[in-house]
């Protein structure tokens, strides 16, 4: 399944990726001076940190009212078509928290519990996935929650180069099925059908779609797949040269073409609780 980045187009690419790529994602940080009009400078580095790393983190100054702010900037940066899941508010926005709240109470991203590596929207239908989404940290956990991401684009080179069978694996049109979502009796997602890998039409690029959950999934049944399966389970487990980790700290925030991701657990106290804001769009930031 590689025909559909052939060999001699994908190292032209691979090549430029890695001349392009900060290795050190502290590099990586942008000030924003006003949120409402990224100036022309503040917006190219941003955009060029997406087209580079797919990652950009952004520092503002912390303001009361901050989801108008992060609205403003995400627009800015072409993130119009947000997700339309379950919590997500007018804006395009939803508080990260951990509540019982309706909706919001029994999903594991509204708790203080561990992520495990994923995409955003892995069970969204292959014409529907997010593209990109972004966080903002309004206040941190006293202990924990911090994240770790890898740039998928750099995890399909290394394992292209590793073992090509592997990405050829899982990238098999039917390689991942999130099965149909019923309450009562009412369908309330269709099932989701798709590769982990696959190549963008827009952008020519790889992406991917992936969770580590365990239950309510079905993997395709070949050795192939296992095998595969069992590598990537390996190195995300692992560390490496594009493993990063950080923990935002209030007022600092990054927006991303959804890179792989998970999540520590983390403890609230009475004085500090962690309250960031997410979007999720199905567009990515633009790059043009
Ligand atoms: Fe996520």
């Amino acid at each position: 399944m590689l025909e559909d980045f052939q060999q001699k187009r994908y190292e032209t690419w691979r090549d430029e990726k890695l001349a392009n790529y900060h290795p050190n994602p502290a590099s990586l940080f942008v000030e924003v001076n006003n949120p409402l009009q990224l100036s022309s400078a503040e917006k190219k580095v941003i955009t060029d940190n997406c087209r580079s790393n797919n990652l950009s983190f952004i520092k503002i100054k912390p303001n009361v009212e901050i989801r108008g702010p992060i609205h403003s900037i995400n627009a800015q940066l072409g993130l119009v078509d947000f997700d339309q899941h379950l919590c997500v508010e007018d804006d395009g926005l939803v508080v990260i928290e951990d509540t019982n709240a309706p909706k919001k109470g029994g999903y594991v991203p509204y708790s203080n519990k561990a992520l495990n590596w994923h995409t955003d929207g892995y069970y969204n239908p292959m014409d529907a996935l997010v593209g990109a989404f972004s966080l903002y940290c309004i206040q941190p956990a006293t202990k924990g929650g911090e994240n770790r991401w890898i740039d998928p684009e750099m995890l399909y080179i290394h394992f292209r180069e590793l073992n090509p069978d592997i990405v050829s694996a899982l990238s098999q049109p039917t390689t991942l099925t999130i099965p149909t979502r019923r309450e009562d009796n009412q369908i309330v997602r269709e099932a989701s059908i798709g590769p982990v890998f696959f190549i963008d039409k827009v952008s020519q690029k790889p992406k991917m779609r992936f969770t580590q959950r365990k239950r309510n999934i079905s993997w395709l049944g070949s050795i192939e797949i296992t095998d595969a399966l069992c590598a990537l389970n390996d190195f995300l487990t692992g560390d490496s040269e594009i493993h990063h980790q950080y923990k935002l700290a209030a007022g600092e925030g990054l927006v991303c073409n959804n890179v792989l991701h998970n999540r520590s657990s983390f403890i609230d106290s009475n004085q500090q609780r962690r309250k960031l804001i997410r979007g999720r769009y199905r567009n990515s930031v633009s790059c043009n």
